[in-house]
């Protein structure tokens, strides 16, 4: 499953990527908004501080507006990935753009006929908003799982980006469904590792182990004798 981080904030991002564990990033115009950074200098910073792609949002209505927002993305990196809403000019949009070999990601899916729009219009990811769905009194994860069975029917390759990601428990649901990416906000990459029966194993073997090394290093000294005499069999 390929991980993105959900942010535009760079000092999150770097922590995040020094970790390893990140494929790519990305933003869209409510992050920006927040964050009151400016978006052309944000968006460059980003595509040169991560390798993989970088999803920008465009904000235009009609399909030239879209189209020459994607040219000026295009500029900020190899790397950048240009976001479409799944509205009726964003699907001809993405189609132009795909033609032309750029990567292109459906965002503001909602539902399985917008998700086979993308992939007919060859987006490279559609972008599934179950936290959303959720909100709205609905089942986004059986959303995402209904797009999974649909693109397996006919072996579409656009990829299934999870993203409106609330919690923990989204993603190891989204990733049992298959989804092939999520997209994390960095409060729930924080909480991904965290398990309270891991933590207290660490507590207590740390704890024998300091116990056991305090004790005196005869102990020690024999299970240095024991590999001796094992290194020798
Ligand atoms: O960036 C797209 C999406 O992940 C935003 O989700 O619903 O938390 O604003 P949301």
């Amino acid at each position: 499953m390929i991980f993105f981080l959900d942010s535009v904030c760079l000092r999150d991002i770097k922590e995040a990527c020094s970790t390893g564990l990140i494929d790519g990033i990305t933003t869209n115009p409510s992050l920006i908004a927040r964050s009151g950074v400016d978006m052309d200098s944000v968006v460059r910073d980003i595509c040169c501080e991560v390798s993989g792609p970088v999803s920008v949002e465009v904000m235009s209505d009609g399909v030239d507006g879209m189209l020459s927002e994607a040219d000026r993305f295009l500029e900020f990196g190899e790397n950048v990935v240009v976001k479409i809403p799944a509205s009726a000019d964003g699907f001809v949009a993405c189609k132009r753009l795909c033609d032309r070999g750029v990567k292109v990601n459906i965002t503001l899916c909602f539902s399985v006929v917008q998700a086979l729009l993308a992939a007919k219009a060859g987006a490279e990811y559609v972008s599934v908003f179950i936290g959303r769905v959720d909100d709205a009194g609905y089942d986004g994860l059986r959303e995402l799982s209904d797009i999974r069975e649909m693109y397996d029917n006919y072996g579409f390759r656009t990829k299934i980006l999870a993203a409106s990601v609330r919690s923990v428990y989204h993603i190891a649901e989204a990733a049992k469904i298959g989804a092939d990416v999520v997209t994390i906000p960095m409060k729930v990459f924080r909480q991904l590792s965290s398990n309270l029966f891991t933590e207290s194993g660490i507590r207590s073997f740390s704890k024998d182990w300091k116990e056991y090394m305090s004790s005196g290093t005869a102990k020690a000294r024999d299970v240095r004798c024991v590999k001796e005499v094992c290194y020798m069999e």
